[in-house]
């Protein structure tokens, strides 16, 4: 008999066993011909995701922001949290969106943007006009340090924004400095006010009352600042916000506390969630913020090459930060990088780097978080720079370098008719290069797909509580290349071994314990490679197997 995984019983599932699936509204699905996504759209397609036989098989979908917005941080400025953008459809779109996606099972994360408002909401609006009233402090304000040789104001420290510049823009009327740690027209939000606390909870309260099962917190951990304002030291780097060690505009000691609070809200009735994004930080700071029910993004695995040795690293400090403990995701993509399939993928074929890099992210210990188009092996679009929409790469130049993220937003390709099935009108960014034949009805239609292979390991990593809530341990091999790990509950075994090499070989692992185990997925077709008694197999190049081990039950 299975032993009863704990997690079903604490309103830990699915938040920990299982998957979650970003869509990208602008880029999901556009029903009403103007080139840009919409949460019918989402509706629509919601049986792509789960609930119908055809599925993917996901658990939960997060939607990138979708409240009002002037658009110059598309969609994470806000000017209105309390509301749906009509450009997405009206408040009843949204709510038929979350009764469908509950009546497939399918639970609804918002991204929750409350580092900073957009410049256009009407918290600024009255922060801005004046040194009293009840948003006179719901900002950053700081008086200017003194003035340069021109008579100008100085800012008040040496902060600079991630998205080039100086974080502080003065505002002429309040004869003051606001803080920016993203665009100037994305004012930070002074979270040491009672009042943006009472606020910002009540709005997430809003949220969860319409049937939200949680929160996506945007750049969380620089919610808060030093108060004393003190200017970042200075280190050795090549770009501006690398050139200073970020201790006082982020990441300060009452953190937690503030999390907690928020944390609390959304656990006012059980099942819920959150998942913070670490901005800027690696997995050490990622896992000491995390709780039950409360994950956090760390990126060590995005920002790895693709080699056995870097991700092997990746994961080894993973694991040492987690500890047996602590629950970690896992992301290879999201709107803000670049397509995995495209950053790994130089010299090799789509096909196989979408098949080898899914087997990484559905098996590895922790939530994984798939990226819409993904489950296709949608690579990136180019857009250059002087055409992008992606605000600070139209600024990028010798002074401030940056990566267009337009190319990681291409509309989704849905069938190879004109407009990829995404639109009947003209599309707000370029199709992927390939959506004629790289699309969900081609890919449906093809046992060989990437589509194919993504539904068949999600589909055994429900069926395998090793995958989707065992430990993790690495394997040993001599063989270069050969990426190895075993994953483990009380009564559930399984390994995972990829080959990550341009060449076909044969590897040695070092297995310890029983030789039992049987193949049961693999990246290469029907017939995956099993595993000598001396812990010998052949692997082609870009190939990864699953194996479970035949001591436990079979899946059924
Ligand atoms: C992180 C988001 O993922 C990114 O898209 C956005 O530009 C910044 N936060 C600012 O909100």
């Amino acid at each position: 008999m299975q032993r009863k995984e704990p997690e079903a019983a604490s309103g830990w599932a699915p938040w920990k066993t299982g998957v979650v699936y970003q869509v990208y509204p602008r880029s999901f699905a556009d029903t009403s011909g103007d080139g840009l996504g919409d949460l019918e759209g989402i509706t629509r397609h919601l049986d792509h995701l789960a609930g119908s036989p055809d599925s993917l098989g996901v658990d939960a979908i997060w939607l990138s922001p979708i409240n009002p917005s002037p658009g110059l941080d598309l969609g994470y400025d806000i000017s209105d949290y309390a509301s749906v953008d009509p450009q997405f459809g009206t408040e009843g779109d949204f709510d038929r969106l979350v009764a469908e996606a509950h009546r497939r099972g399918i639970k609804v994360i918002l991204d929750l943007v409350v580092n900073h408002t957009s410049d256009a909401h009407a918290w600024f609006v009255a922060s801005r006009s004046s040194r009293t009233g009840p948003y006179a402090d719901r900002y950053l304000w700081s008086d200017p340090a003194g003035t340069d040789r021109a008579g100008g104001p100085v800012p008040p420290n040496n902060w600079v924004s991630f998205f080039g510049g100086s974080a502080w823009e003065w505002e002429p009327v309040r004869g003051q400095f606001y803080e920016h740690t993203f665009l100037a027209q994305q004012p930070d939000l002074n979270w040491r006010d009672p009042g943006t606390r009472a606020d910002v909870k009540a709005m997430m309260r809003h949220w969860l009352a319409r049937g939200v099962d949680g929160f996506r917190m945007d750049v969380f951990n620089a919610f808060l600042k030093d108060p004393q304002r003190r200017s970042n030291p200075i280190r050795r780097g090549r770009s501006a916000w690398t050139r200073q060690l970020h201790v006082h505009d982020k990441d300060q000691p009452d953190l937690p506390a503030l999390l907690a609070e928020l944390r609390a809200v959304v656990d006012e009735a059980p099942g819920r969630m959150t998942v913070g994004e670490l901005f800027d930080g690696h997995a050490s700071r990622a896992a000491r913020l995390s709780a039950e029910r409360h994950l956090v993004f760390d990126f060590e695995l995005l920002q790895a090459g693709w080699s056995a040795a870097a991700i092997g690293r990746a994961l080894d400090r993973r694991e040492a930060a987690y500890g047996p403990d602590r629950w970690p995701t896992v992301v290879l993509s999201n709107h803000d990088q670049p397509r995995h399939v495209s950053r790994w993928g130089a010299g090799r074929d789509l096909d196989e780097i979408a098949r080898a890099s899914a087997l990484l992210l559905l098996t590895m210990r922790g939530t994984p978080f798939l990226y819409y188009g993904e489950e296709l092996g949608v690579p990136g679009v180019v857009i250059p720079n002087d055409v992008a929409i992606d605000p600070p790469a139209r600024h990028s130049g010798p002074g401030f370098r940056w990566w267009n993220r337009d190319q990681a937003r291409a509309p989704m390709p849905w069938t190879g008719e004109p407009g990829a099935g995404f639109t009947t009108g003209h599309p707000w960014l370029p199709l992927p290069p390939d959506w004629r034949t790289r699309n969900v009805a081609a890919q449906r239609a093809d046992p060989s797909s990437v589509l194919a292979f993504y539904r068949a390991l999600l589909a055994l990593r429900r069926a395998r509580p090793a995958l989707h809530s065992g430990g993790l341990a690495r394997v040993s091999t001599s063989t270069p290349g050969v990426l190895a790990f075993r994953r483990w509950t009380i009564n559930d075994r399984a390994l995972v071994v990829l080959n990550l090499g341009r060449r076909d070989l044969a590897a040695i692992l070092r297995l310890e314990g029983p030789a039992g185990w049987r193949p049961a997925l693999g990246t290469h077709g029907s017939n995956p490679p099993g595993i000598a008694r001396n812990g010998r197999i052949s692997l082609r190049a870009l190939e990864g197997v699953v194996l479970v081990g035949t001591d436990v039950p079979p899946v059924r």
